[in-house]
């Protein structure tokens, strides 16, 4: 039994010590990609994701760095943890088996098979799920094995998201990073390995019962949406959606990255770092207390907005194929950034010369960020919006807190917001250095992504979202029936046009003989909010069913005068960003 008890301590302590240095392979990182430079707070939810995601771990042939306090404290924790298991596991050992040699024979660990040590630790469930997110000790499972990734922590390059597996399988997380599978993270993990899984808690196929779904948070959909994916959601403002002026909440396009974070709104805390390293954080309370609230009416909209028509007329495209409803417009409240910019400290007016970007972090995993000058522009109205469309934010759309830059790509616009970074860098995140940027038609696989800049304001924009003939039934119709004293048969075309940057739609040009010959539609009145033109004109164009030839088509200008082009193949991407060609639309209406 003593001779039982020497190796528990001495299991237990070395896979704390046991810790090899591992740098991330330098050449996939622009700047700063050094492990060393990464936060070793081990503490959960503390630390910035300061690396991209597409990362290869590469062993290191430097001798390992000296300990950290973070890691002294570890080291500490584990001494106490260790400690602690001593007394439990002489409790244990009475009742159960510790190792699987104790296992009865036909249980045992085969010693021909290098992936089984004949001294592993056997762990339960229940045991594993102790060793969650705000333990001490985090451990994870992968497969039927189990990790302790105390040490591990401050040296992964995703940060402290690994923590939201803790406690369970990392495997459904390996499923949406995908670049874990074949990047040599599962070796990394063996130095980690501390036993395997109870065969209680198999099932019948040897697999372990009731792996964790990260999904399983998220919240109910309304229906009306076009849902492209379901895990992670993300779905196109439909029919209803795409009519009204102002998008309901319920029908608002969705794009998750992940999963949505469950926060509970009295806990959530932001935090302001600036270039110094200075951080002042505050509540949700804090926020609506100290500074002024402002209220705005924004579109947003998705780079891949329209994306399917890039690869309908020029090439397929890489991504969600979205149709004309990745973009809505909403009502949004909440404080300038520029004021809690200025109130952490930042000069707002005399920017200093290291204050070059500011960066956002979400609550998953999501990072991205704008330029400083774009976060302190008075009339910017860059917000951390805590309502849309006069209600706290719903859980899909970044509740409690969320980033909205008007007029910018709506990527920069991070959903549970917790951390804003005053930084001279851009963030590092994938979506920031590679996602969401625009090569010339030529360019495929792997081009130069540190040349091609990250997109922030959007061009011009303009579709068709309705198409019908005037009603004699609703009310609506025999209005405008009446005010433009028309016969019977005429067609209503309808849509939305928006431009970047806070421009202003000068005009919709539209055409029924596929561009022939070309009308304005009618721009709608609205009830816009905000410092520049940051919402949708909604425009109408009501024209004789004698008219219509085979086609429909829009095309928009704005005041800077940037128009729409014609084709879609000098403009293809392999990403599929930024489509913006003329909307046309085959004329199926049937005559009466
Ligand atoms: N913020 C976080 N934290 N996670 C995300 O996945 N997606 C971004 C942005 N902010 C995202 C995020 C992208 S690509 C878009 S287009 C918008 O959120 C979509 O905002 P919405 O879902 O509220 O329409």
């Amino acid at each position: 039994m003593k001779q039982k008890l020497q190796t528990v301590l001495k299991e237990a302590l070395k896979v704390k010590t046991n810790s090899t240095n591992f740098l991330i392979d330098k050449s996939l990182f622009p700047t700063k990609s050094h492990v060393t430079s990464i936060k070793s707070s081990i503490s959960p939810f503390s630390t910035a994701t300061r690396y991209c995601w597409n990362t290869s771990f590469v062993k290191s042939t430097k001798p390992p760095p000296k300990a950290s306090p973070a890691f002294s404290r570890a080291v500490t924790a584990s001494v106490f943890v260790a400690t602690t298991s001593l007394t439990l596991a002489l409790i244990y050992t009475h009742t159960h088996p510790l190792y699987a040699d104790e296992l009865p024979h036909n249980k045992q660990s085969n010693p021909s098979d290098p992936t089984t040590s004949p001294r592993r630790r056997i762990i339960r469930l229940h045991e594993l799920s102790a060793h969650g997110p705000y333990s001490p000790t985090p451990w994870i499972l992968h497969h039927n094995r189990v990790y302790d990734i105390t040490s591990f922590l401050p040296l992964h390059p995703g940060g402290d998201i690994i923590l939201r597996a803790a406690g369970g399988s990392i495997d459904p997380y390996w499923d949406i990073f995908s670049i874990h599978k074949t990047n040599g993270a599962a070796e990394l993990l063996e130095e980690y390995y501390i036993g395997d899984v109870d065969e209680r808690d198999l099932d019948a196929e040897g697999k372990v019962k009731g792996v964790d779904d990260p999904f399983k948070g998220d919240p109910g959909r309304d229906e009306g949406s076009v849902v492209l994916n379901w895990r992670p959601f993300n779905a196109e403002s439909g029919e209803e959606g795409l009519r009204a002026w102002r998008t309901g909440s319920g029908v608002f396009y969705v794009r998750n990255h992940f999963w949505v974070p469950e926060i509970r709104s009295e806990k959530h805390k932001l935090v302001v770092e600036m270039p110094n390293g200075g951080e002042k954080e505050y509540s949700l309370e804090d926020l609506k207390k100290k500074f002024k609230e402002i209220t705005i009416t924004a579109t947003l909209q998705c780079s891949g907005n329209r994306r399917r028509h890039m690869s309908e007329n020029a090439r397929p495209a890489a991504g969600l194929q979205w149709g004309v409803g990745a973009i809505s417009n909403a009502v949004w409240t909440g404080v300038r950034l520029r004021d809690v910019l200025a109130d952490a400290g930042l000069d707002v007016d005399e920017l200093p010369e290291d204050a070059k970007h500011a960066q956002f972090v979400g609550a998953e995993a999501y990072g991205s960020s704008i330029p400083i000058e774009t976060a302190v522009d008075k009339r910017g109205d860059v917000l951390l919006a805590y309502e849309m469309n006069g209600e706290p934010l719903p859980r899909d759309h970044g509740f409690p807190l969320r980033v909205l830059v008007p007029g910018t790509v709506a990527a920069r616009s991070v959903k549970w917001v917790r951390k804003v970074v005053v930084s001279e860098e851009e963030s590092t995140s994938q979506w920031q250095r590679r996602d969401y940027k625009c090569f010339g038609p030529n360019v495929k696989g792997n081009p130069g992504w540190d040349e091609a800049p990250a997109i922030q304001e959007m061009p011009v924009q303009s579709a068709i979202t309705g198409l019908r003939d005037v009603s004699r039934e609703s009310e609506g119709d025999r209005i405008l029936r009446q005010g433009l004293k028309m016969e019977e048969n005429w067609v209503i075309v309808e849509g939305y046009a928006w431009s970047g940057g806070g421009r202003k739609i000068t005009r919709v040009d539209v055409s029924a003989d596929d561009g022939k010959s070309w009308h304005q539609a009618e721009l709608l009145p609205d009830e816009s909010l905000g410092s520049k033109a940051w919402s949708w004109k909604r425009w109408r164009w009501v024209i004789p069913r004698t008219q219509v030839r085979s086609c429909f088509v829009v095309k928009a200008a704005d005041e800077a005068g940037n128009s729409q082009p014609k084709d879609y193949e000098p403009y293809w991407n392999f990403r599929g960003n930024l489509t913006n060609s003329w909307h046309r639309v085959e004329n199926r209406q049937s005559e009466d």
